[in-house]
């Protein structure tokens, strides 16, 4: 079966490499926002027959950015998926590097809602034949969801640029107690001994303030604080705070998703950061790693 792939707004560099290297086109969009704030896409074909009886492959990341918040690219990826869907498409599969609302997957308090599930929900009603996300933030949450998935691990990649930047005796930290299982499985690609070391976050889940505390041998070595998400750089800052007052070398701020909201990038470098890395599941200045051969890879 042909495949075919197409480059949501949110994802146009990340699906144009992964298009190149199945070697397979790609076809980009176009959206607009309506005056009352309605969004609008439409895939940039002429002839609905292209789409006709192939293997579709979609690629929309769902994180902010400057033009478009996650509401804007969950719509979006959901109008990609419904517009192959009527235009005959044989399979589709959709890769959304990041997910937006994976972080609302629990009541924390009173009258909340469940919204990642939700979110799944719209997925399954749409009928997709296989879901692909990347590290994503509690890997229970694809239970919600009918086709088959993956959750494709990036450590790997960013281990290996990390190392290419010359970091020697390493120590990983993870940032909170929630992180640790993923901070240990990172460590031990940088080789079997180095060491992980756990810092305590508690965020007051009424004002989202963070109160961090670490006890830490962390003295001339170079630290690499990783998470899954780098939203507001607040868990970020505080860890590199504590990562700097026990005497850290170098510290790479590592996240998969580095989103980067208002005053992170300053809070983050303000704090001590020697280097912010991201991949291109969000594409910005932090993205230093591409995840488009391991996409590939899962898709040949
Ligand atoms: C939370 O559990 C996540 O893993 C991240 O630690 C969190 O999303 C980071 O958010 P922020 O950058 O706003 O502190």
């Amino acid at each position: 079966m042909k495949k075919i792939l197409i480059a949501g707004p949110a994802s146009q560099i990340l699906g144009v490499r992964i298009a190149q290297e199945l070697g397979i086109d790609v076809i980009n969009t176009e959206t607009k926002l309506f005056p009352d704030g309605e969004n609008y896409l439409r895939i940039n074909i002429e002839d609905e027959t292209l789409i006709a009886e192939k293997e579709v492959i979609i690629v929309q990341s769902t994180g902010p950015s400057s033009n478009g918040n996650q509401n804007s690219r969950l719509t979006e990826l959901f109008m990609m998926i419904d517009s192959v869907k009527r235009m005959g498409a044989k399979s589709i599969v959709v890769i959304v590097p990041y997910l937006a609302y994976a972080r609302q997957d629990k009541v924390f308090r009173p009258g909340e809602s469940s919204f990642a599930n939700v979110v799944f929900r719209f997925i399954n009603s749409l009928g997709i034949d296989e879901f692909y996300t990347v590290d994503i933030h509690a890997q229970q949450i694809l239970k919600e969801c009918t086709c088959k998935t993956v959750n494709i691990d990036s450590m790997k990649l960013l281990a290996d640029y990390i190392k290419s930047q010359g970091a020697k005796d390493i120590i990983v930290v993870s940032p909170d107690k929630g992180a640790i299982e993923r901070s240990e499985t990172f460590a031990k690609h940088f080789g079997d001994d180095v060491p992980v070391d756990v810092f305590e976050k508690q965020r007051d889940v009424k004002t989202g303030e963070i109160k961090m505390s670490g006890k830490l041998s962390i003295k001339n070595k170079d630290v690499v604080i990783a998470d899954d998400i780098i939203a507001t750089g607040g868990t970020m800052a505080n860890a590199i705070k504590i990562a700097k007052e026990n005497g850290a070398n170098k510290i790479y701020a590592v996240a998969t998703h580095a989103l980067l909201l208002g005053q992170a990038k300053y809070r983050i470098l303000k704090a001590g950061a020697d280097e912010i890395i991201g991949t291109d599941s969000i594409d910005n200045e932090a993205c230093k790693v591409s995840l488009s051969k391991i996409i590939a890879d899962y898709l040949k």
